[in-house]
């Protein structure tokens, strides 16, 4: 991990070793959850998430990921403006993957300031280069990603033994229906904040039960603090305050109340830099039930490190990996990774490459989740998460998956 000082994420020093390749499943990380001597060795489970793309996605970005060989992929939205030909890009990377499309992909349609906007821009060029017409758009995404977009649906990953359950797609975050209650009537049929908490409900208890539930959605839930730097915090504006989702609150604590908490509540939508200065706190872990939350809205997610092997700096990609082992979060960082195709493209040799594939090539990485055994045995773990405002490391003891179920 490389930390500025004001506790962003960085470049690796150039006097250190500037780049390394590394297997696609790294070994090391977190002892396995149970503890049992006799059990077989756990398969783990890597997902790449994707967070605001805003634009910043490209053949390279395609590469990077595929260089990090993830077993799925899980895209949080906003990925452009109602940008379709952006969304088809996205949508046709090989791996396995979901989709919740955010509040910039019904950027025009949702609300009618948004309408206004698509007037104006009408009115101001001739030709809408790569915009479908208003309306159009949001229908055209939906039926490109087909049922790669799980918004108020889900899709189970059988090999993996994972089910990702969508939250409600398009948020744009906080408490407010009345300015998106057509939208959301005609896009998704659904008519209240409450209808949307059944619906997810009904969706994650739908799921086999032998799979690992992960939620995903744009933006994150209620609770997880009111502060400018919570991670769903509001910093553009005074007072701060709680922007999460209460839908996807309810939600999970109706979920969690029937004996199957979400392992992993993915978002993004509330971006890492904040205005005024500082990074949000972009993990929490919830004490009693043991439930991961992460936000991957790392913004922009293409940006350029200095490497001591080129004379240039270098574009690297953000990815959120996370890894999961016995049906539980055990590691989760932020990593920037380099295009091997880029980097062959601009005649740099890193040093790192075999020849043979496409070794991840990491630029800059932060761990935010951590996890190992308790000190004093009894079922218990340790969960550790990254609060990037203060910098700090919280401990969190849960008890493990076995136990937890047994209660
Ligand atoms: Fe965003
Ligand atoms: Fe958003």
């Amino acid at each position: 991990m490389q930390l500025d000082s004001e506790n962003r994420l960085s470049a690796p020093n150039s006097a250190a070793p500037s780049v390394h390749a590394e297997p696609a499943h790294p070994s090391s990380a977190a002892p396995p959850l149970n503890s049992a001597a006799d059990e077989a060795p756990r398969r783990r489970t890597t997902l790449a998430v994707i967070g605001d793309i805003h634009e910043q996605w490209d053949t390279h970005s395609a590469a990077a990921l595929a260089s990090l060989n993830p077993d799925a992929v899980i895209v949080l939205g906003d990925i452009g403006n109602e940008d379709v030909e952006l969304v088809a890009q996205v949508a046709s990377v090989p791996h396995s993957k979901a989709v919740v499309l955010g509040n910039h992909d019904a950027f025009y349609t949702m609300t009618a300031r948004g309408r206004q906007r698509a007037v104006r821009m009408a009115l101001m060029s001739s030709s809408l280069k790569g915009m479908a017409p208003p309306g159009e758009a949001v229908r055209t995404m939906l039926s490109t990603l087909g049922s790669d977009h799980i918004g108020f649906g889900a899709k189970h990953f059988e090999e993996l033994g994972v089910a990702v359950v969508g939250g409600r797609p398009f948020s744009k975050g906080g408490k407010q229906w009345s300015d998106v209650a057509s939208f959301y009537n005609e896009y998704c049929g659904i008519g209240s904040m409450q209808e949307s908490a059944h619906r997810i409900v009904d969706v994650a208890l739908s799921q086999p039960p032998e799979a690992t539930l992960i939620v995903a959605a744009h933006n994150g839930p209620t609770g997880l603090g009111g502060r400018r730097y919570s991670p769903c915090g509001v910093d553009w504006q005074q007072p701060e305050e709680d922007f999460g989702d209460p839908d996807l609150q309810e939600a999970l604590e109706v979920i969690a109340g029937q004996g199957r908490p979400a392992a992993l509540v993915l978002f993004g939508h509330m971006h890492n830099t904040l205005k005024g200065g500082g990074r949000r706190d972009m993990a929490h872990v919830d004490p009693g039930t043991g439930t991961v939350y992460l936000n991957s809205a790392f913004v922009p997610r293409i940006q350029r490190f200095p490497v001591d092997w080129a004379a240039e700096k270098v574009r690297g990609h953000h990815f959120l990996l996370v890894e999961i082992e016995g049906g539980a979060v055990v590691a989760a960082r932020h990593v920037f990774a380099a295009s091997p195709e880029e980097l062959r493209e601009l005649g740099i040799a890193n040093g790192s490459s075999t020849g043979a594939g496409d070794s991840p090539v990491i630029l800059a990485e932060q761990e935010v989740l951590k996890t190992a055994v308790a000190p004093d045995g009894n079922d218990a773990l340790v969960m550790s998460y990254f609060k990037a405002y203060s910098a700090e490391w919280v401990p969190v003891v849960v008890k493990s998956k076995a136990t937890a179920h047994a209660t």
